[in-house]
């Protein structure tokens, strides 16, 4: 696809197909991240892949879904992500100001996945410490984020804003996403 149409399409999915996404796949997204930009070239990035069914179900017990609308956002027990991608500063290269190399990573991993047909959602509202705990993350980690992976089984649409920013869902269930328009953001 077109880097403008994946832009464009690129939408948060929170309801998934139960099919597993290959080890290989998903190693290929976070070699898409590898190659995203890193202040000083530090790279602190690194990840952890959790495909592991059980482990994936543990995840989800401690990450909240879609704010504006819960509990509405959730996804049912058969339309959970089948994988999570942990995102982790690694405070052995950097301290802390890694976020933003986190956000570039973040960034090449959703419009790859996209490419391949694979749904995300960033989910910044998670119990950091549980996670860590689950996935056996060593303390010179931060847990920053974590991505929900899966093959989408929603189509949510993107609109222009209309005196609000809350997403929502319409009366058939899909969801819609207004986005601020392009004359009121440039100042
Ligand atoms: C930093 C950050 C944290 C987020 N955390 C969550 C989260 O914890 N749970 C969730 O359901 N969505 C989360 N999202 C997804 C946003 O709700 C979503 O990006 C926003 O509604 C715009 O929708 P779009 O991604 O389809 O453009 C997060 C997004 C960002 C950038």
């Amino acid at each position: 696809m077109e880097i403008m149409e994946l832009i464009r399409k690129r939408r948060t999915i929170r309801k998934f197909k139960q099919e597993p996404i290959d080890r290989p796949i998903l190693e290929g997204l976070v070699e898409a991240a590898r190659l995203a930009p890193s202040g000083s070239n530090l790279q602190p990035v690194k990840y952890k892949i959790v495909d592991e069914p059980q482990l994936v179900h543990q995840v989800f017990q401690h990450v909240k879904w879609a704010g504006y609308i819960a509990p509405a956002g959730n996804p049912s027990e058969n339309e959970q992500p089948v994988a999570y991608i942990a995102i982790l500063a690694d405070t052995a290269i950097k301290k802390s100001d890694y976020e933003l190399d986190i956000g570039a990573a973040a960034q090449n991993i959703f419009l790859t996945a996209l490419d391949l047909g694979i749904g995300t959602c960033w989910m910044g509202a998670i119990d950091r410490e549980k996670i860590k705990e689950i996935l056996h993350i060593p303390e010179q980690y931060i847990l920053n984020t974590v991505i929900a992976l899966g093959y989408p089984d929603e189509e949510p649409v993107m609109e222009e804003e209309q005196g609000s920013i809350k997403y929502y869902k319409d009366q058939s269930g899909t969801l819609h996403v207004p986005k601020r328009k392009l004359q009121d953001i440039i100042i």
